[in-house]
C-alpha cells in the first residue's frame, strides 16, 4: 500500500464519530466553496449511524449548506427501502429525515427489480452527475469494514473485486445467497478523501492482518482501497486497534 496511512486511534466510538462528523463538515465546506457542491458516498452497516445522527444535530447541522450536499450510497442490500436491512432506511432515519436536504440531492440506490439493471441505472446516475469524468470524483467516501475484511459490498472472493471498468456492479455474495449493489474499488479510489470507520474488538484481528500483513486483496478486499489522487484515513477505536503493531500506530 503506497499511500501514507493516516491511522487515528480514538478512546471510544463516540469520539470517533465526532471526528468523522467534523471531517464531513470541513470537506463539505471546502467542496462547496471550491466547486459549488459536495458529493459524499455514505457507508452502510451500523458503525456510521452515530456519525449521521451527529450530523443532523448541533454543533454540526447548521455548519452544512444542505442544499449543496449530494448524498450517494457506497452499497446497498437488495431489500425494499423500508426494510430493516436497508442502508437507505438507516440513513433516512438517522440523517435525511432530520435535515433540510432537497429530495433530489439524495441519490438512493434503487434496488427494486433486476440487480444488474439496478447497478447499471445507478452508474448512469453517477455518470450524469460526474459528467465528462472517466471515474467519479467523490469529495468524500465513508467506508466501514466487516469482520471478514470486506468493505462496501466488496466481499472476499467475489467477482466485483476484479472489476476495472464499471463504476457500480451487482455483486453475488454466496454467504448471503443474494446480490449486493456496490461501488467498485476503482470508483472509490478516485475519490478526493476516503475515510474508514472501524470500531470494536471483533475487528481487531482482521484489521491487523490488513494493515500489518501481506497484500491479499482477494481475501482482504479492504486492501483494494488505495486512492489514486486523494487522502486515505483510518478512524479506529482503541478496541479495533488493539492488535496493531506499534509501528502502525
Ligand atoms: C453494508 C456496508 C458494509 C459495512 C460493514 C461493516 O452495507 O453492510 O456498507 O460494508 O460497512 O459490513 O458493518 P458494521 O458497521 O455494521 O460493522
Amino acid at each position: 500500500m503506497k499511500t501514507l496511512r493516516n491511522i487515528l486511534i480514538f478512546d471510544n466510538s463516540e469520539q470517533l464519530a465526532d471526528a468523522a462528523a467534523e471531517r464531513f463538515v470541513s470537506d463539505a465546506q471546502d467542496a462547496i466553496t471550491r466547486h459549488g457542491r459536495f458529493s459524499v458516498a455514505l457507508a452502510g452497516g451500523n458503525t456510521p449511524k452515530r456519525v449521521y445522527e451527529l450530523l443532523a444535530s448541533e454543533p454540526y447541522v447548521s455548519r452544512i449548506e444542505w442544499s449543496s450536499v449530494h448524498l450517494f450510497f457506497g452499497d446497498e442490500r437488495c431489500v425494499p427501502p423500508d426494510h430493516a436491512d436497508s442502508n437507505y432506511r438507516m440513513v433516512n432515519e438517522s440523517l435525511i429525515s432530520r435535515v433540510s436536504i432537497p429530495p433530489e440531492n439524495v441519490h438512493r440506490i434503487a434496488v427494486e427489480g433486476d440487480p444488474a439493471i439496478s447497478a447499471h441505472k445507478y452508474e448512469e446516475e453517477l455518470r450524469g452527475f460526474f459528467a465528462g469524468s472517466s471515474w467519479p470524483r467523490f469529495d468524500l467516501v465513508l467506508l466501514g469494514m466487516g469482520e471478514d475484511g470486506h468493505t462496501a459490498s466488496l466481499f472476499p472472493g467475489t467477482s466485483a473485486l476484479n472489476e476495472t471498468k464499471a463504476w457500480v456492479v451487482a455483486n453475488w455474495v454466496e454467504k448471503f445467497g443474494a446480490f449486493r449493489i456496490t461501488l467498485t474499488a476503482p470508483a472509490i479510489n478516485h475519490a478526493a478523501h476516503i475515510v474508514f470507520l472501524i470500531t470494536g474488538e471483533a475487528k481487531a484481528r482482521r484489521l491487523a492482518e490488513i494493515l500489518n500483513g501481506p497484500a491479499e486483496p482477494e481475501r482482504l478486499p479492504v486492501q483494494l482501497i488505495d486512492p489514486v489522487d486523494g487522502t486515505l484515513e483510518w478512524l479506529v477505536d482503541k478496541a479495533a486497534a488493539s492488535l496493531l503493531e506499534p509501528s502502525t500506530k
